[in-house]
């Protein structure tokens, strides 16, 4: 099933047999990433190896997962052909395909396989020294998210290597929610780093629409196992809390990101960070009015004006509410405040949504010691409930949603609160919520919510 040009939702199907293995530390978020910063600036430790430095037979290259502490058929699994698991070694691949092509015609940016606008997310971004193996064709390789291996390639499987001691070399944390959140961000929402941006200028010219969600995209890609070895190293996995904190620093990421000069183009805003449909719509010039748009009480904003996107406001009020309830009123508070002042000016809308991003980030940080008990229910519950359902009323939240009711469940069942029989049982309501999103342009807000509704309903009784 496409979600909106994407495979998501027919993948997703397979979830609940291979669930997600994630992963949490308790360290708090801003300490995390001050300590993974500090070790990227103390030494120059930020030369990218390239995927060949990784892929020896007796490394990460083996036909069989045999290894004794990782698989060991990582590269494996990052090249299998056709599967959402192999999409990162097919990144550079794609931009020869004839859609690339076009892409770039209609913009003047020449060759897609040069050109900077596509590299930043389509190949390991490069910041600092290359060695010989690098290439650029490898698309997203191991370092795009492990981290520039130069500072640790040599010491991270040897006798006496510890997490804590290749983090301090250079490794990513990726074990971290909000860390992972953040590198996944870069390429699945965005940065102001350079070639990290789809404005909406690429995707009118024919690039597909980017839509995330950390828990399930983490399962998607997954290449490692979650075993007593792994969980002895990093700690066990908690997928709430990764799709809790994944909402959070997705608002943080598309408030700051709207802040620089990313979010204007021209005299207008960039388009990007609105909801596609508000602007994408049908006019009936009929004598009586054909409304095309609900309004929504998340969003104090006037008629004939196009919402922010808000789909993760939506998920994460949803999380502050059962994790974070303490929170839960400031969050409300400081979106609506944010769209309000969208009808203002720049200016404003700046300085609420600045407000709003901290907001976030406190949440990331209070997100990442929840989870755990009962909560994957209470967010089902609270997903469907009188304060957050209203607010489904546009395509991308809706998207969000229904990813965010799949997540759920597979925590459930990973949690073994749920066994796989019962949650196989009612896959078919999941599957109709999907549906229900599976055509961007026969959406229709109220079917979405009743159909979300009977999912929801249907989760409930598993309790
Ligand atoms: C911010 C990161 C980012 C930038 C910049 C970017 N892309 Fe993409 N691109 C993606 C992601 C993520 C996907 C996958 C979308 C999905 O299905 O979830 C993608 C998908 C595509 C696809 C479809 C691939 C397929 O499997 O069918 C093409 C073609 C493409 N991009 C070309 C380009 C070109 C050409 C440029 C430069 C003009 C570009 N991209 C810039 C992130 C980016
Ligand atoms: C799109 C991001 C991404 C890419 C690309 C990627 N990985 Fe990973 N990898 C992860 C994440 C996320 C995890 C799970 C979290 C963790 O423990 O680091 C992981 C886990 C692993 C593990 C298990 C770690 C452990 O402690 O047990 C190994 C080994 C690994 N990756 C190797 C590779 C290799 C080799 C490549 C390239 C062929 C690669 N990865 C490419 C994101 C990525
Ligand atoms: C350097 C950029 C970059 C980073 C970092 C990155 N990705 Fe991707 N990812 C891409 C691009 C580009 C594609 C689309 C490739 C294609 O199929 O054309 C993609 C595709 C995917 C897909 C397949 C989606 C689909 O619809 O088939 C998944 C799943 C995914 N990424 C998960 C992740 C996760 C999880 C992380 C963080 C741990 C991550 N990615 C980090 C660039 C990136
Ligand atoms: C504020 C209004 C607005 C928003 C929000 C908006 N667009 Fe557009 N879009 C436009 C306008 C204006 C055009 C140019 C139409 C033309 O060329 O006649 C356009 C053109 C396009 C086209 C090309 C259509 C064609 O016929 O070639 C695509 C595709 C597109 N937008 C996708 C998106 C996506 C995806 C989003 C959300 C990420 C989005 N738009 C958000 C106003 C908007």
């Amino acid at each position: 099933m496409a979600i909106g040009g994407h495979m998501v939702g027919f993948r997703i199907g397979t979830l609940v047999t291979s669930v997600a293995a994630t992963i949490l530390l308790g360290l708090p978020l801003i300490i995390a990433l001050q300590a993974s910063l500090a070790g990227q600036t103390a030494r120059d430790i930020s030369g990218l190896e390239g995927v060949a430095s990784c892929a020896g037979t007796t490394c990460h290259g083996r036909m069989e997962a045999d290894g004794v502490i990782v698989r060991q058929d990582e590269l494996m699994r990052w090249q299998e052909p056709s599967t959402p698991g192999g999409a990162h070694s097919r990144a550079f691949a794609v931009l020869s395909y004839p859609r690339a092509r076009q892409i770039t015609a209609t913009l003047g940016l020449g060759e897609p396989t040069a050109a900077p606008a596509c590299l930043g997310c389509h190949t390991t971004p490069v910041s600092g020294a290359t060695g010989q193996r690098f290439s650029p064709g490898d698309g997203v390789g191991c370092e795009a998210c492990h981290g520039p291996a130069a500072g640790w390639i040599a010491s991270h499987y040897t006798v006496g290597a510890s997490h804590a001691a290749n983090i301090a070399r250079g490794m990513t944390a990726l074990d971290r929610p909000a860390i992972r959140a953040a590198v996944c961000l870069d390429c699945h929402f965005g940065s102001d780093k350079p070639g990290q941006f789809v404005s909406h200028r690429m995707m009118a010219a024919g690039h597909p629409r980017v839509s995330f969600e950390l828990d399930l995209f983490s399962t998607l890609q997954q290449h490692h196992d979650e075993d007593a070895d792994y969980i002895q190293r990093k700690g066990r996995t908690d997928g709430v809390r990764m799709w809790a904190v994944g909402q959070a620093m997705a608002v943080n990421r598309a408030l700051t990101l709207y802040a620089t000069p990313k979010g204007t183009e021209g005299a207008f805003p960039e388009f990007y960070f609105f909801d596609c449909h508000s602007c994408h719509r049908r006019i009936y010039d009929g004598e009586e009015r054909t409304r095309t748009w609900e309004g929504n009480p998340g969003r104090p904003i006037p008629a004939g004006m196009p919402p922010f996107n808000d789909e993760n406001m939506i998920l994460l009020a949803a999380a502050a509410k059962v994790a974070a309830p303490g929170m839960a009123a400031r969050l409300d508070s400081d979106s609506r405040a944010f769209h309000a002042a969208l009808a203002r000016d720049r200016g404003a809308a700046v300085a609420a949504g600045g407000r709003l991003a901290a907001t976030a980030t406190a949440l990331a940080s209070a997100l990442s010691s929840a989870g755990g008990g009962d909560t994957a229910f209470a967010m089902v519950d609270a997903i469907a409930g009188p304060g957050i359902a209203p607010r489904f009323t546009d395509y991308e939240g809706s998207v969000q949603g229904v990813m965010a009711i799949d997540t759920l469940i597979n925590a459930l069942v990973k949690e073994k609160r749920v066994t796989i029989g019962a949650a196989a049982g009612i896959r078919a309501n999941i599957n109709r919520a999907y549906a229900a999103v599976k055509d961007p342009n026969g959406y229709r807000p109220a079917d979405f919510r009743a159909s979300l509704g009977q999912a929801v309903r249907s989760i409930r009784a598993l309790r």
